[in-house]
């Protein structure tokens, strides 16, 4: 909490497509929302974005693939507004390849960003959730964790990894008053669904039976709904939200 009492919200990744639109839901609830990013002049104007739509966002570099850097972020974030009680493990990226021609670097990278990240981020705010008997974990997947998508060893491992660990912590912290759960958003209108070759997004669209990408502010939506008080039972679950693409 704050020294306002206002639930303090850390979004990772905050400034890419789905980071911004859970923020902006968060800040509405009326959470304290602290944005993590890596690029100061993305930013530097995402910071003044928010400020011509009326929002105060405390912004706080830091990289999720660093451990260290990361205990030293969340130290500084409870040091000067007050103890996490929410944490979306957002950050992430893709480097699309098939693994006859993917590089180590390209590897790596995706189980740092995406699946590394959890640990870094999650180990460092843990044990003051537990201490405050209170805690909102929420990591944000994928649908290509749930299933396979051709290009993606890389990313599918890192993401169907994520949901392990939402599993295995949601058991070791569920009577410290701390959920963990896992979002598996499908293709939604993102920067990064948009690098994909245009004429190979028009067919997984036309694989989707709702019609249509998903929009940033449904995922966020969701995130708003599993960091509330109100969800203490719901713990240990993976929640699709995908327009139907994937159902099983
Ligand atoms: N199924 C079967 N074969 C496929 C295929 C598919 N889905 N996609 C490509 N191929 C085949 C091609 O037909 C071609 O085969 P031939 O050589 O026999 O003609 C071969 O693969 C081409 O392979 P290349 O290695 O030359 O690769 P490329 O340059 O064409 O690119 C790719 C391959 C990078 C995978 C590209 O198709 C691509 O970007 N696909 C989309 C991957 C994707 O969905 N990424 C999601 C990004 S968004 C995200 O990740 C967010 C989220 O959580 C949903």
């Amino acid at each position: 909490m704050d020294s306002n009492n206002k639930r303090v919200a850390l979004v990772t990744g905050a400034t890419g497509g789905l980071g911004t639109a859970m923020c902006k839901e968060l800040f509405k609830d009326g959470y304290h929302v602290v944005a993590n990013y890596r690029n100061k002049q993305k930013a530097d104007e995402w910071y003044a974005m928010m400020r011509t739509e009326g929002m105060d966002i405390d912004m706080f570099e830091g990289d999720v693939c660093d451990f260290d850097s990361m205990a030293n972020m969340i130290k500084d974030i409870e040091t000067k507004i007050g103890g996490i009680d929410i944490l979306v493990n957002n950050a992430g990226i893709t480097r699309d390849g098939r693994l006859a021609k993917m590089s180590k670097d390209d590897w790596h990278a995706v189980i740092d960003t995406n699946l590394n990240s959890v640990f870094n981020a999650t180990r460092n705010v843990i044990e003051g959730m537990v201490e405050r008997k209170f805690g909102r974990i929420i990591n944000i997947s994928s649908v290509n964790g749930q299933r396979g998508q051709f290009g993606q060893t890389n990313y599918s491992a890192a993401k169907a990894g994520l949901h392990g660990f939402t599993k295995t912590l949601a058991m070791e912290v569920a009577k410290s008053g701390i959920t963990v759960n896992t979002i598996s958003p499908g293709y939604i209108a993102t920067d990064m669904v948009m690098a994909v070759p245009e004429k190979v997004r028009d067919q997984i669209v036309a694989q989707i039976p709702v019609g249509r990408l998903g929009g940033t502010q449904e995922v966020a939506h969701l995130v708003s709904f599993l960091a509330s008080d109100d969800t203490s039972f719901i713990t240990g679950a993976n929640y699709s939200i995908n327009g139907g693409q994937h159902v099983y």
